[in-house]
């Protein structure tokens, strides 16, 4: 299979600055050809955070070039650590880290900065860290992190918008989780490689991103075993112990969702390469269900084949990984958009994550709100119009929507866009679509 590059326009950027840029579609175009998936967002920002463990310098690789990865890097070099980017490696060294605060102005930028906590407490037992407050999809409480950190042996406490932690020494001891939280998992984890003894999270997050944070941790000379079940153990290390290590960023499988959902928009046949299908049986059970056909070609390569038209609908909860993924729930509701039911989406991770329904309903989308569930009834078409991205996953809904649209989309906000997508607008050029960035 051949990449398409007719209809390719050249991306047009000059004179609009970056707040003002936006990405323009004509849909309509099916997709064809081959894309390659990059690195983890979700995975390379706790590993970077993770470097701070070890005197040493670690090096990650397949890092995607990310307006979130350069925050995270700028957080870090806060704390004392030279970085440096070079293509997709980051280099990170630790060595001279000597500052244990993480201002506001640089946590409330990203959210998962937060996670500096847990290692900075497992080196230093200190760390004053911003709270990283709400956002646009919800409260995100910060509760089960402080709690696992009290029950290591920290003192916790909240002051003027700091979460303030210190201990004279972590114990190991066996920590329930209320509910499956990747990032309260990550602090605990990685406070837990400084703590005495051996802790064990129980109804931990299984999430791919923890088990390539647990094989960072392990490339460091940390002693975690379990990631990727309900039990995580992880063994403490004398801190001199913990080296620089070596370790590769899994592929990103929002990402691989998305080519997916774009694909049945249009109606195409595209390879996606470089792709992990374990990580998304929860994704390819639905796109089956729905009427796309799925087929892998080698282990690391998806096929999906859709033809416009033909997509049946179906009803979605997101749920803890393994389960549907909350961060897939924005992207695929443009594609019930375009099947000939009526399907539901139910919500249970965030309480505010149906900010994209307004803006598809712009387009000609019949959708209703009720609660923590969306009620989408499939409709003739949808049709080109000026959106307004609300947040990351929101913004690539937006774009699906444009894909498969009739007439010209303009999606704006893309600063949401690019926390969290390398190139998108190019990667869906080269499998044919009309769209640029202007
Ligand atoms: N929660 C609590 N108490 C806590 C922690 C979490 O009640 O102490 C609640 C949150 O309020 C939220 C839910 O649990 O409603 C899930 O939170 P979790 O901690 O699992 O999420 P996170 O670590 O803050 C990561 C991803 C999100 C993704 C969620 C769920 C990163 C940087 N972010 O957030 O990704 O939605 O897990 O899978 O890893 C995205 O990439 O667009 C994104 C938002």
């Amino acid at each position: 299979m051949t990449s398409k590059t007719e209809n390719m326009d050249p991306t047009i950027t000059d004179g609009a600055s970056e707040e003002e840029q936006r990405i323009i579609i004509r849909g309509g175009k099916p997709l064809n050809g081959q894309v390659r998936l990059h690195g983890a967002k979700n995975a390379v920002l706790k590993m970077m955070a993770a470097a701070l463990l070890a005197k040493g310098t670690t090096v990650l690789k397949n890092v995607p070039n990310l307006s979130d990865v350069h925050m995270m890097a700028n957080v870090l070099r806060h704390l004392g650590a030279k970085v440096t980017i070079s293509g997709s490696e980051v280099e990170i060294d630790a060595t001279d880290v000597h500052e244990w605060e993480a201002p506001y102005e640089l946590v409330s930028k990203l959210r998962a900065s937060f996670v500096v906590l847990g290692p900075l407490m497992a080196r230093f037992r200190e760390a004053k860290v911003s709270l990283p407050g709400g956002c646009a999809i919800g409260e995100r409480k910060i509760d089960l992190h402080e709690r696992g950190l009290k029950l290591l042996g920290a003192e916790v406490r909240i002051d003027h918008g700091y979460v303030i932690a210190s201990a004279k020494k972590l114990t190991g001891t066996t920590i329930y989780l209320d509910r499956p939280s990747n990032g309260a998992t990550e602090n605990i984890m990685l406070a837990a490689v400084g703590a005495e003894g051996t802790t064990i999270i129980e109804n931990a997050a299984q999430d791919p991103e923890i088990v390539n944070l647990a094989d960072c941790i392990n490339a460091m000379g940390g002693k975690v075993e379990g990631a990727g079940t309900y039990q995580i153990t992880i063994e403490g290390v004398p801190l001199e112990e913990l080296h620089g290590g070596v370790i590769d960023t899994i592929p990103d499988r929002v990402e691989g969702g998305t080519f997916m959902f774009a694909t049945m928009v249009t109606g195409g046949d595209v390879l996606i390469e470089g792709i992990d299908p374990h990580h998304l049986y929860s994704v390819i059970s639905k796109c089956s269900e729905m009427g796309a056909e799925i087929s892998m070609y080698a282990p690391d390569m998806l096929r999906i084949k859709s033809e416009r038209g033909k997509l049946k609908a179906t009803d979605v909860t997101t749920h803890p990984y393994p389960g549907f993924p909350t961060d897939l729930q924005a992207l695929i509701m443009p594609v019930l958009c375009f099947t000939s039911g009526t399907s539901i989406i139910t919500e249970t991770i965030y309480e505010n994550r149906f900010m994209h329904a307004a803006e598809l309903r712009r387009m000609g989308a019949d959708i209703t709100i009720k609660g923590n569930s969306a009620v989408i009834k499939g409709v003739d078409k949808l049709m080109g119009a000026e959106v307004k991205s609300s947040d990351l996953r929101a913004a690539a809904a937006l774009i699906i929507a444009g894909l498969g649209a009739e007439g010209v989309t303009e999606v704006t906000e893309l600063k949401h866009l690019d926390r969290g997508y390398e190139n998108l607008e190019e990667k869906f050029r080269g499998l044919g679509a009309d769209i640029w960035r202007r």
